[in-house]
């Protein structure tokens, strides 16, 4: 069925649909475009959210979205100003694209993860389409290259670029403190992080704290043994259940905590879970909880806690060209010391047709992946 359209899984929220779509092939349009053939597609909770269709809009001019934002693809052609790629490239695309305004800094920047407006638009989430589909173009400028022996893992990418992203605001948000390590590779050593939640940004947010040093905890909700818990053990981090384990006493264990990474998106309990945070802490949150009623949080206490331990909350969306370099990056670190545990966090890998079960039913596995070419 080629005959200038493909297939692509996608949402019609007027008719709150979710399905195997057609979809017009991509033209290159600019000089600067790049053709890409998809190989693979994560989801993650954001996909899910969407086909829930409490988040995600479709283009102005279309009734239905693309999905998909987590990809690798193959370059297969460009238009004639194309200069960093060639035809076979494996590539990586950013999710964001900057806004309209001039009076945007950030966005003029290239720092559309930092934009003032709020027009920046998202492939497969805001108004562009997504990757879930069987090519796609992009401007040269928002794809990244990835060495062909990451070929595997390399979907794993965008997830966790919120673990780069946050990291490098976490050293820059630090040296605030006198004597911090600072940025090198090891500015973790001697100081304990723990991670909350053991889905794909946790456990890839875990694996780049231990690469910097940090001693690692994750804390997260499903009893020992579990699939999660044995990926975060192989890495050298240690899996505690927060339903064997009460904050209270689990706190005794890491002692002194000087980052959490909040990787759950449940607001309870990464508040609950706050006041294990020492001295001069930093919080960073990564969940997107969806919209719900208000819960009870010991607002007094929190507060007290923060301005006598001197401690910041550092919420952090979306990620610029740098953090996908350094996933790029770390990913091939991660690979070389946790080959199988690494592999691993891909649980499955599934063809379009079984988007039902990956977007709409019980979330299972790690980081579930859409095969496509
Ligand atoms: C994506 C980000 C995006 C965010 C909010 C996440 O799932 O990874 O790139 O900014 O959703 O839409
Ligand atoms: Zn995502």
């Amino acid at each position: 069925m080629n005959n200038g359209s493909m297939r692509a899984v996608g949402v019609i929220p007027a008719k709150r649909q979710v399905g195997v779509l057609s979809h017009d092939f991509p033209k290159i349009a600019k000089d600067k475009d790049v053709k890409v053939r998809t190989i693979e597609v994560g989801i993650c909770g954001t996909d899910r959210e969407i086909c829930s269709f409490a988040y995600g809009t479709p283009p102005d001019d279309c009734s239905y979205l693309v999905l998909g934002h987590e990809a690798l693809g193959e370059v297969v052609d460009g238009g004639n100003g194309v200069t960093a790629f060639k035809a076979g490239d494996l590539v990586v695309p950013t999710v964001r694209r900057p806004c309209p305004h001039h009076r945007c800094v950030p966005c003029a920047a290239d720092r559309q993860d930092f934009c003032t407006t709020g027009d920046f638009t998202e492939r497969g989430i805001k108004m562009k389409h997504g990757f879930m589909t069987e090519h796609f173009v992009e401007e040269e400028k928002h794809l990244n290259v990835v060495p062909q022996h990451l070929r595997d893992v390399a979907v794993l990418v965008e997830p966790l670029t919120v673990a780069e992203k946050a990291l490098a605001q976490v050293w820059q948000v630090q040296q605030r403190l006198p004597a911090t390590n600072g940025k090198e590779s090891l500015a973790g050593s001697g100081k304990t992080a723990v991670v909350l939640g053991a889905g794909p940004v946790g456990i890839l947010g875990a694996m780049t704290l231990l690469i910097h040093g940090f001693k690692t905890f994750v804390y997260s909700r499903s009893p020992v043994p579990n699939a999660k818990a044995a990926v975060v053990d192989a890495i050298g981090a240690q899996y505690i259940s927060s339903q064997e384990m009460p904050v209270e006493e689990f706190a005794k264990l890491t002692g002194p905590v000087n980052l959490i990474y909040e990787a759950i998106g449940v607001a309870d309990v990464a508040f609950k879970v706050a006041k294990i945070l020492g001295l001069n802490g930093i919080y960073v949150f990564t969940g997107i909880p969806p919209e719900q009623e208000a819960v009870g949080v010991e607002a007094d206490n929190l507060m007290r806690q923060m301005v006598l331990k001197n401690q910041i909350i550092l919420g952090t969306v979306n990620a610029d060209a740098a953090a996908f370099e350094s996933a790029i990056r770390d990913l091939s670190t991660f690979k070389q010391r946790w080959p199988k545990a690494l592999q691993s966090v891909i649980s499955g890998r599934y063809p379009m047709e079984a988007y039902r079960e990956l977007l709409l039913g019980k979330s299972t596995g790690i980081k579930n992946v859409v095969s496509i070419g």
